[in-house]
Order: C-alpha cells, then structure tokens, then sequence
C-alpha cells in the first residue's frame, strides 16, 4: 500500500491573507509601483503557467527538459543523493526526470516537494507517493523567501530548483536565498539550479508574450486574485501586457500598463488607486544568465560550481554546485 504523503503547512489562508494585504499595501501603494510574483499562482494561476510551459515560443521548459533528460542519470550517479528536495516545484513534471534514475539504483528514499500553493502540493504528492511507491514522499507549503529553515533535513540530499524561477528573485533577494540555502546544506548535499541565458531579445520578449495570450492571461491573473481575495474591483481586460527585455539589468520586466486612467478601489485595505493611463505595475521580473554570473553568484553564497549543462542551441543553463571546501 501507498503510505499518504505527510504535508506540512507553514503558510495558512490566514497567513496568506495577512501576507497579500501587507504586499498589496506596499507594492501598489508606493511608486514604482510592484507587485510580488507569488501572488499569480492560485488554481487558475497555476494552470495557466502549465499552459504557458506548452507554448510554442515559451523555449525555457523543453530546454530544461532536454538538459535534465540527457544527464539525469549522469546527476544521480554523480551526487550520489537519496533525497531530492524541489523548490517552487508545481507540478514536478521534469523533476521525474532526475527521480526516475534514482529510484532505478536503488538509491532514492525521500522526495520533499515545496511551494506556496497548497493545492498544487497536495496534488503533487499524492502523484509522486503512487509512482515512487519505496520512496517516503513530504510536502511543504511555504514561502521560499522566508520558509527556508523548514526544509527537510538529513539524508544526502539533492536540492532542486528549476523553471528559471531563481530569475524571478531580484539580485539582492537572489544573494539572501542562495546564503540561506547554501548556509543550510551539510557538506554531502548538492544543489541543481535552472537558469534561463541571455539571448537574442526578440526570443525572449516572445517567449513572455505568446500569440495565444495565455501569458498575458496569466499575467492579468494577478488582478483577479486581487478582486476576489481583496474586495477590488480592478477591470482587468483595461491592463495591457507588457513584456520587455531590460539590456542594462539583463532581465525581462512584465508588467500591467493601464490603458486608459483608472481608478480602483480596493475594499478589503480601504485603498483607492488612481492611475493615469499609461502608468504600469511591475508583476515579476525574470533575470537571464550567462555562465560566469551564475558561478559568481553561486561562489558569493560559498558554493562551488561542478558542472555546468546547456541544451543543444545553448539557450538555458544547468548548474550543480556543492558547498564549497566539502
Ligand atoms: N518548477 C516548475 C514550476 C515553475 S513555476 C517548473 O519548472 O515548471 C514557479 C513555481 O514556484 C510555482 O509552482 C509557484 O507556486 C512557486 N512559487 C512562486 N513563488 C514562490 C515562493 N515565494 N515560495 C514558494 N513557492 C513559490
Ligand atoms: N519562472 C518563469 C520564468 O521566469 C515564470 C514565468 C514564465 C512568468 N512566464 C511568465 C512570470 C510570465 C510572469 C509572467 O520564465
């Protein structure tokens, strides 16, 4: 019999709560005006983004799963891990990739899952508990900007972080969560990152403004949370898409740009927003890499780069580190 998979909750619907007003509140409230990226990933957010990774010009996902594919076997047997812990890992879909070879050696006895949506969690760890029936299967649901210090410990454990999502952190929460993640793995971890690299800016503006719209749907997503979670009454479809790479930060900028000026009220926080047309919020960044960056990055938070993989066109990097000096 499948043992049911244990989840632990570290973020309540009321921490959630407490969490978006606190974020709204600043982000919106202030200028530039921004909010964070955990907000998009509700239910609907979290299957537009599975929509989103099946576009034709959305290249990070299958560039990601060619790499993973190819050196799978190469990472288990180079790690050594019987733990694989993922990070913001959805649905996990590539992360079967690196599982499968562990548990054909014989050597996989944990999988721990987290990210901020719980329902994606319990979902996720029902699947991983019937298809990795010897292995012991964890949830967590937190945030990693502030839940870090939960992740399971002990075992040697392979920590993974995929989807180019270390990109949606700003330079300055990148340096934080990679000290504290490097600051919590023992000498026999190692640590595998997914990064999207520069590359010709007419890609990358497509690749986050696919014809079909879905990633505009999923980008004005954020604006229907905001209505049903706080009482607002944005108009969504009068906030265009935006996506556009920024040459100086290297980093692609999607934000809402009000077409016309608006005025919203946000009920729940007693907050009226006056924008004129053509002002915008910024709802998520998404930095990409070139290789001597990653392992500048890696090094300052005192991991050692062992492999670096790209796909076959060099679009999107892997990166193993381990701590350095083990
Ligand atoms: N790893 C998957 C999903 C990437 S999408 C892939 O490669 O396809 C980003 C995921 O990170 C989503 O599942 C989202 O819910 C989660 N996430 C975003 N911000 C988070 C945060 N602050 N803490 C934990 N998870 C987060
Ligand atoms: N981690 C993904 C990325 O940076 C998230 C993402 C994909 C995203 N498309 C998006 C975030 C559009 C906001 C808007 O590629």
């Amino acid at each position: 019999m499948t043992p049911s998979p244990h989840v632990e909750v570290h973020l309540t619907p009321e921490d959630l709560a407490r969490a978006l007003r606190a974020d709204v509140r600043a982000g919106l409230g202030s200028r530039p005006r921004e909010l964070p990226p955990k907000w998009f990933y509700d239910e609907r957010g979290c299957a537009l983004f599975e929509e989103i990774t099946r576009q034709p010009e959305y290249y990070p996902t299958r560039r990601e799963r060619e790499i993973l594919a190819r050196e799978a076997g190469h990472i288990a047997g180079l790690t050594g891990a019987d733990t694989l812990v993922e990070l913001g890992s959805g649905t996990s879909e590539k992360t079967r990739l690196l599982l499968d070879p562990m548990a054909g050696a014989g050597q996989l006895e944990r999988i721990a899952v987290f990210d901020v949506s719980e329902p994606t969690i319990r979902v996720a760890t029902a699947a991983l508990a019937v298809e990795y029936p010897d292995a012991e299967v964890h949830g967590v649901v937190g945030d990693f900007e502030r839940h870090l210090h939960h992740l399971p410990a002990g075992g040697r454990r392979l920590l993974v972080f995929l989807g180019g999502t270390i990109g949606n952190l700003g330079p300055l929460e990148r340096k934080w969560f990679l000290g504290e993640l490097a600051s919590g793995m023992a000498p026999r971890d190692a640590l595998l990152v997914g990064t999207d690299l520069v590359k010709d800016p007419v890609r990358l503006e497509a690749a986050y403004d696919d014809a079909a719209g879905v990633t505009a749907a999923f980008n004005r997503n954020v604006l229907v949370v905001l209505n049903r979670e706080l009482d607002a009454d944005f108009d969504v479809e009068q906030f265009a898409h935006e996506a556009r790479f920024d040459r100086d930060n290297e980093w692609m900028e999607i934000r809402l740009r009000a077409v016309a000026p608006q005025v919203v009220h946000i009920a729940a926080l007693g907050m009226t927003l006056e924008l004129e047309a053509g002002e915008s919020v910024r709802t998520e960044i998404s930095a990409k890499f070139r290789r001597p960056v990653v392992e500048a990055e890696l090094a300052a938070a005192g991991l050692e780069l062992v492999r670096w993989w790209t796909d076959a066109a060099g679009d999107y990097g892997v990166s193993l580190s381990v701590p350095a000096g083990r």
